[in-house]
């Protein structure tokens, strides 16, 4: 285990440590952008992996087989912006596969704790051979604090303390100590996640009369990928005009999906319930306006 400055920080130290330039890295569309853009910075060819509704945006070995040749791949469950999570009986055949082919995998488990049915197995006990990434921004609410932790087989804990050492020299003293005394504050962070599952509901129920469609609602995270495809505007337009007209943030899924990304939006609903049930009055005031 390495405590390092956040997952982005941890994804950046095991990137480097795994991938020289010019090798191919699977990366799944929708997914987190900073996979996509870290592994670009380092020369790294990113191969775009297209997952959708049909399979609740879940990869499966023939999506893997159908991206050709590949060095690596990277993973989240839960996943942002989908809130996809991956039981054993979706992540044990591709990592299995992975491993037949020598690729290495990173699994990037951010959003565990914050689920809303089965918990999100680790890849750690599926695998031995996988790197997993973790953080105290998400399930113990310390964003700021930037602080994280990677799990990763001996071979690599050299390099990465070695890299580690060399781009941030360590995670802050008072984020350590502060993450420490996170570790005895469960029910407040229980509190948190059973907020997290009204504002999930309170969305599941509203979304419809936006005239949004949600294929495949969320296991975890904080987050719900629709499609708004119905409305006529393509998302990053649609998301200023709910912006510059409403007063709300949506996020365009451009950002996730380069090339199916326009007729998607991931809303977030880590805030407070009354805000999010304002939020999708506003929302559908404005429907109802157009
Ligand atoms: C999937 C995923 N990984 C990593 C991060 C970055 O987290 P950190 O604040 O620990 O750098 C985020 C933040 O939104 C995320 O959604």
């Amino acid at each position: 285990v390495v405590v390092t400055t956040g997952a982005s920080g941890s994804c950046v130290l095991t990137f480097l440590a795994l991938w020289d330039a010019g090798r191919r890295v699977g990366v799944l569309e929708p997914g987190y952008p900073c996979y996509r853009n870290d592994l670009a910075a380092f020369g790294v060819e990113v191969v775009g992996i297209p997952v959708g509704p049909d399979t609740g945006f879940r990869p499966t070995v023939a999506h893997l087989e159908a991206a050709g040749p590949l060095d690596g791949l990277v993973l989240a469950s839960p996943s942002n912006p989908t809130g996809t999570v991956l039981a054993a009986e979706h992540l044990g055949p591709v990592l299995e596969w992975a491993s037949a082919g020598g690729l290495a995998v990173v699994v990037d488990e951010i959003y565990h704790g914050i689920t809303y049915g089965a918990a999100a197995p680790t890849a750690l006990a599926l695998a031995d051979d996988v790197v997993v990434i973790n953080s105290f921004s998400k399930y113990f609410s310390m964003t700021g604090w930037r602080l994280g932790w990677i799990v990763a087989p001996p071979v690599l804990i050299g390099p990465i303390e070695r890299l580690g050492q060399n781009l941030a020299i360590s995670a802050p003293t008072l984020s350590q100590r502060a993450g420490l005394a996170a570790f005895d504050c469960v029910a407040e962070l229980e509190a948190n996640v059973a907020r997290y599952a009204r504002n999930r509901a309170v969305l599941l129920e509203r979304l419809p009369d936006l005239g949004l469609v949600t294929t495949a609602p969320p296991d975890g995270a904080f987050y719900l990928y629709a499609d708004c495809s119905p409305l006529g505007l393509d998302s990053p337009e649609l998301c200023r005009r709910w912006l510059d007209e409403a007063g709300v943030a949506v996020t365009p899924g451009i950002d996730f999906d380069p090339v199916r990304g326009r007729r998607w939006v991931r809303f977030s609903y880590a805030g407070a319930e009354a805000d999010l049930v304002e939020a999708t009055d506003r929302l559908t005031a404005w429907v109802g306006r157009r």
